[in-house]
């Protein structure tokens, strides 16, 4: 994972020791308003509704049992005594006090961690498949690669202040887990029919107030060109990129400007003056990066015993059962296994996490999982290294603490922003709906039977839940002062990722437990043998969906 050098350690060090300076300045009144944005953007530092709100980085979701000590710690001292887990795979931080933010950057210091490149125009935490390095379908690890683009990228001179914030995601697997066409960038690892090793780039996706689907503007960049060609993406989007109109800054704007050929064209004559140039990744280079991801100390298992064992007291216990077939998954080491922490339990705002959870975690890390973890972009949270052995120890353990909900990848298993509650830039809440929508779906044999199902709730545009590519959307949205729900299907942010399709009219809070149980209802009325909800809602179409919800009661 990502360790501080000497020259992180002082360049991190001098960055807290300014900001210091300049929040002191800003409190005194030296500094204006306007003059402090630029300075707390760079330090991941919002100014809210209620409080500030500080982003912290988490590059490629992965923290160790240390970091998360820390974080218990700041939440504890500094804020109310909990985080959230971010669609970035970042943390924030909802209610810290805007003078006590450069104490918190230097307690983050000590475990080497930062708010570097979490907000204002620059490129953003590079995200990734949360079972990277033990996916038993990835072609290769992605972290190494999300490394590069970030020791590249950080503090990168020329990409400092773009037209808008850049999102890069990789993925690695057939199966997209990164929702990389949903990204600026989006880079899919693959190997050629020699052999080689190169990536697949989108360019141009986007959620927001225009959502778009990335486009394919390179079926092959060799995997020593991966920077040279980012940086001639960039250098386009820097250049035309408009700065006018901060609505249509980001670079999908541009892509469909341009259109998706003329883009690539552009790009690739500006990397004819970049290809082979100095940021061309050399093998001792990408052998450095992957020397940070080393494979932990597996020892060698018997994978049938532990397997015999585990159905032996699957079958004695329902709730252990549910919770190995929906929480855990498959691991490429014999006898491993990888663990999802649901932190979706009905009540709690999806990806909340306290304190003291954030410590049980360390613990199960350490006594479990090598002492790491990672964030993932549905707002969980995983153990990816647990023998199997240890699976019936740890549910009991993680039960206790309330992570041990065997929701993931159903209906409750919601993404959802703050909304109102906490943002300043809602249109309505979220959080109470995605509660009363987990209460409507309690019964998990039902839940089960309803398969995999992504429910995704934004306070307003911006998308921040990304409504947009759920299979079933929520956006919240103000009409008179007063909030509304407008509801979408079939948007998808995996392989054929697609844009949910608005059904109607908007409802109101109180409405959305049983419209969704409408959808719902037509689904399963109408699914073939084994048909997911998604491929359901393409096959047929938004039409039988929409006469459900909008029929008048008779
Ligand atoms: C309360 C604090 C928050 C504020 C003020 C905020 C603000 C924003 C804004 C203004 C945008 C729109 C950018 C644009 O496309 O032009 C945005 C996008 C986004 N936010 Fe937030 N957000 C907040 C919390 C969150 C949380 C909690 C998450 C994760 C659950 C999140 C994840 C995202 C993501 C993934 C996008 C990108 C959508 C895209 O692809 O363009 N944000 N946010
Ligand atoms: S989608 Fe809107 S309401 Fe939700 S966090 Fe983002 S900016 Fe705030």
């Amino acid at each position: 994972m990502y360790i501080y050098d000497e020259y992180d350690r002082r360049i991190q060090g001098q960055r807290v020791t300014q900001f210091r300076a300049q929040m002191e300045r800003y409190l005194d009144g030296q500094l204006e308003e306007a003059e402090f944005l630029p300075l707390r953007l760079q330090n991941g530092l919002y100014v809210q509704r209620l409080a500030p709100m500080l982003r912290i980085c988490v590059p490629y979701g992965l923290m160790n049992s240390r970091q998360l000590r820390k974080m218990a710690h700041i939440t504890r001292t500094y804020d109310k005594g909990y985080c959230h887990i971010s669609t970035r795979q970042n943390i924030q931080l909802n209610w810290p006090q805007l003078e006590e933010v450069p104490d918190i950057l230097e307690e983050l210091l000590e475990v080497e961690m930062h708010c570097n490149q979490t907000s204002g125009n620059c490129i953003r935490n590079t995200t990734t498949d949360q079972f990277a390095g033990v996916a038993t379908d990835e072609l290769v690890d992605p972290r190494p690669y999300c490394e590069l683009i970030r020791q590249w990228s950080t503090f990168h001179p020329e990409f400092a202040f773009l037209p808008r914030k850049f999102k890069i995601a990789v993925s690695a697997t057939q199966e997209d887990r990164a929702a990389i066409r949903v990204h600026d960038i989006g880079l899919q690892i693959v190997r050629n029919d020699a052999g080689d090793l190169g990536f697949s780039v989108f360019v141009g996706g986007g959620l927001g107030r225009t959502p778009v689907i990335g486009s394919l503007i390179n079926e092959f960049v060799p995997e020593q060109h991966l920077l040279t060609y980012l940086e001639a993406i960039l250098r386009i989007y820097n250049q035309f990129g408009r700065r006018d109109n901060k609505f249509k800054a980001r670079i999908k704007i541009l892509v469909r400007a341009m259109t998706p050929e003329v883009f690539a064209e552009k790009v690739e004559q500006e990397w004819q003056h970049l290809r082979d140039g100095s940021a061309t990744l050399t093998q001792a280079e990408i052998d450095r990066a992957h020397s940070y991801f080393t494979e932990p100390a597996y020892e060698p298992l018997d994978d049938a015993a532990a397997q015999a064992e585990l159905d032996r007291l699957a079958g004695d216990n329902k709730a252990f059962s549910n919770w190995l077939k929906r929480n855990v998954r498959d691991h490429k080491k014999p006898g491993y296994a990888a663990v999802n922490l649901s932190l979706k339990p009905t009540g709690i705002a999806p990806g909340d996490i306290t304190d003291r959870q954030l410590e049980i975690i360390a613990d199960l890390a350490d006594d479990f999982s090598f002492g790491e973890v990672r964030t993932t972009h549905e707002q969980n949270m995983v153990l990816a290294d647990v023998r199997k052995s240890d699976l019936f120890d740890l549910w009991q353990k993680a039960k206790a603490a309330g992570f041990a909900t065997p929701n993931i990848g159903t209906l409750t298993d919601i993404i959802c922003c703050p909304g109102g509650d906490f943002c300043s830039l809602a249109n309505a809440k979220s959080i109470p709906i995605a509660e009363a929508i987990q209460r409507q779906f309690e019964d998990l044999d039902y839940l089960y039977d309803l398969g995999d199902i992504d429910l995704n709730i934004s306070g307003c545009m911006n998308a921040c839940g990304h409504h947009h590519v759920g299979h079933i959307g929520i956006l919240g949205v103000d009409k008179k002062g007063e909030e509304f729900y407008q509801v979408t299907l079939g948007g998808n942010s995996s392989n054929d990722a697609s844009l949910g399709k608005v059904i109607g009219p908007s409802f109101t809070a109180e409405d959305m437990p049983s419209v969704v149980q409408k959808i719902i209802d037509v689904y399963v009325e109408q699914r073939t043998e084994e048909e997911p909800f998604i491929d359901t809602v393409n096959r047929l179409g938004i039409a039988p969906f929409k006469e459900r919800v909008y029929a008048k009661a008779s």
